[in-house]
């Protein structure tokens, strides 16, 4: 695999970072994941938009324009022959070459930029999307900023820990009796006609296929309502679903062993999938 750092482009066992980096050693950086369906990119500017907020919340400098950032995606696609797949960017604060709680000097320390690909051939059309996925509800006690993307996984990476030891495929955070958000996507419930998925704010990622699934929605009028639910409203729901680059939109068919509707996915959900798809590729 052809990988991306600080400007070039090498092999992956080439590929090197120094120890003192600070996203290494204090999770001082930001990512985005942008899907790659036959070879195209999905939502790239939405993803380089939201990577551009990032940064400027952390008072890192932006190190590569939009352009160049799309040059880089398209030459790894390109190199790495990916039809389908994703594309990892990461970006750090760099090194200072010690370690410091101070933030180094933008104008001595450069950004670090890795990206790489991840072949998933025939990701769309996985067979997951036809019986969807169960959940399990876990505490959410991350950090208050969730509207940044930040590399500090470890909570999310425990909460899929803990749905695999519990016979699930991933874990909803709830915070004060309400869904936040899934590991690594956000949650939906549908009631009747209407889609119900949590407000925008700094207690959750600003999803860039949220935001353009629910676009789709609204065109295909269906009824959107933004506001937080509990686990309780969700057991009731008729449907639940989640979404994310790299699951497009995924049905769930079980909170903590309670069946959503029939159990199976519904019609709402994988509707939404289908136009997701078309529309974006
Ligand atoms: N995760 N919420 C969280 C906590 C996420 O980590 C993600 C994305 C999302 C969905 O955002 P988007 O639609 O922009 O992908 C919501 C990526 C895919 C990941 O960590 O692999």
């Amino acid at each position: 695999r052809t990988v991306y750092v600080n400007g070039e482009y090498l092999p992956e066992a080439d590929a090197k970072i120094s120890i003192f980096d600070r996203g290494f050693l204090m999770a001082d950086g930001v990512y985005e994941v942008t899907s790659v369906l036959g070879g195209k990119l999905i939502d790239f500017e939405g993803h380089a938009l939201r990577l551009q907020r990032s940064l400027s919340e952390l008072d890192m400098v932006e190190p590569l324009g939009r352009d160049e950032l799309l040059e880089i995606h398209r030459e790894l696609v390109r190199l790495n022959a990916i039809e389908d797949g994703m594309i990892y960017l990461q970006v750090t604060r760099g090194s200072a070459g010690d370690r410091d709680f101070v933030f180094p000097d933008p104008e001595t320390t450069r950004p670090t930029v890795v990206l790489f690909t991840q072949d998933k051939p025939g990701m769309a059309d996985t067979p997951v999307a036809k019986v969807g996925i169960k959940v399990i509800s876990i505490d959410d006690i991350r950090w208050g900023r969730r509207d940044i993307k930040t590399v500090q996984l470890l909570y999310p990476s425990m909460g899929k820990m803990m749905a695999k030891a519990a016979g699930a495929d991933d874990a909803w955070m709830v915070e004060d009796g309400q869904v936040t958000e899934g590991t690594s996507n956000n949650a939906y419930i549908v009631k009747g006609n209407k889609i119900i998925t949590r407000e925008l704010s700094s207690d959750i990622l600003h999803g860039i296929t949220r935001a353009a699934v629910l676009r789709f929605a609204r065109e295909a009028q269906m009824e959107v309502e933004e506001r937080s639910f509990t686990i309780d409203e969700a057991k009731q729901a008729d449907e639940a679903f989640v979404t994310s680059a790299s699951t497009f939109v995924m049905p769930v068919v079980e909170i903590d062993g309670a069946k959503i509707g029939t159990g199976a996915p519904g019609t709402v959900a994988p509707r939404l999938r289908e136009i997701y798809l078309d529309e974006s590729r």
